[in-house]
């Protein structure tokens, strides 16, 4: 059976905006959240993602009301049981989604396939948490998810090769280009842009330039539609500090390594944009202040 239901775990920034891609993609879609505050507001934001897809005349109001009726959203994880793919997106924290997943295991029927959305864990220690690890993928997606055109698709080395072609085909139906990865901590853009980012503060860290310059050194030097630092208040310096940590204990090596200036801001609570300020100070969010460190 071709993949018709689709469930999405958490809608936060991340969750809400692959269920946002999925039901636009045609797939039924349920979201599940801890509580009904929560679903409220992730379905607000899918609402007003929508409306102004409708007002750059992108989508047709009609095909806005046809999305919003194969969304529903669920406080209940039971909700999900005749998903043909279920799709994790919590907090990013071993123990919660190998829980998450023996649940759905026993939930779910022996068909369904999952993934999990994880930015730097291993996708095979999840999988073990179920009886199906034959049926368990990595579908790592980008922020912001409606806007990136990418998501790597993670195989495992007890993935079914036929599961994984199915998730890459499922990837390609959402409009991303999916590409192929191991399930190697980082996989393949975190392989790379971890190390960049924080090479970017360790420059700053050196005084090879200020935060403005380091960033529009990139933007329009590189032609990167943001500039490092930017980056790294747009991703959350305590998500960036999060992965960098688990990409070092992999590989013990110094690129991956978190600067001392990065975890001195995580510690004061300068967690980027989210918090109001990291490298730049976002009181007026339009015009965001470099701050002096
Ligand atoms: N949801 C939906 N659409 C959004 C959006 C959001 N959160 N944010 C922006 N958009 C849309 C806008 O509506 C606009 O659409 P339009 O061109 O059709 O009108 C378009 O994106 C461009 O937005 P803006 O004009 O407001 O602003 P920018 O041109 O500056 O683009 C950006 C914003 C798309 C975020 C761009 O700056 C960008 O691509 N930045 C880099 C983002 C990036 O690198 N993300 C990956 C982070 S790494 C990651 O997620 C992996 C994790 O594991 C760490």
């Amino acid at each position: 059976m071709p993949i018709q239901k689709v469930g999405v775990v958490g809608c936060g920034l991340m969750g809400s905006g692959i269920a946002q891609v999925c039901a636009q993609a045609g797939f039924t879609t349920i979201v599940r959240e801890v509580s009904s505050d929560l679903v409220e507001k992730g379905l607000k934001g899918i609402e007003k993602n929508l409306a102004r897809l409708v007002e750059k005349g992108t989508l047709t109001e009609t095909a806005k009301g046809e999305v919003r009726g194969r969304l529903s959203g669920t406080t209940r994880l039971e909700d999900l049981k005749d998903c043909d793919l279920v799709i994790e997106a919590i907090i990013e924290q071993l123990p919660a989604k190998r829980e998450l997943f023996a649940t759905l295991d026993a939930l779910c029927g022996p068909a369904a396939i999952f993934a999990s959305n994880t930015s730097s864990l291993t996708i095979t220690e999840m999988s073990t948490a179920t009886k199906r690890p034959q049926r368990f993928v990595g579908l790592h997606f980008f922020n912001p998810v409606p806007v990136m055109k990418l998501v790597e698709v993670v195989r495992t080395i007890s993935t079914d090769p036929a599961i994984y072609e199915e998730i890459v085909a499922f990837g390609a139906k959402l409009g991303k280009t999916a590409v192929r990865a191991k399930d190697s901590t980082g996989f393949i853009v975190n392989r790379l842009l971890v190390p960049y980012l924080l090479d970017a503060i360790r420059a700053l860290e050196e005084g090879a330039g200020s935060i403005e310059d380091i960033d529009n050194s990139m933007k329009l030097g590189c032609a990167h539609p943001m500039g490092p630092l930017t980056l790294l208040d747009f991703v959350g310096l305590d998500t960036t500090y999060y992965i960098a940590n688990i990409m070092f204990d992999e590989f013990r090596e110094r690129r991956f390594a978190p600067p001392p200036l990065l975890k001195r801001m995580v510690l004061a609570g300068w967690n980027g944009r989210k918090s109001g300020r990291g490298f730049y100070d976002y009181t007026d969010p339009q015009k965001p202040k470099p701050m002096s460190l």
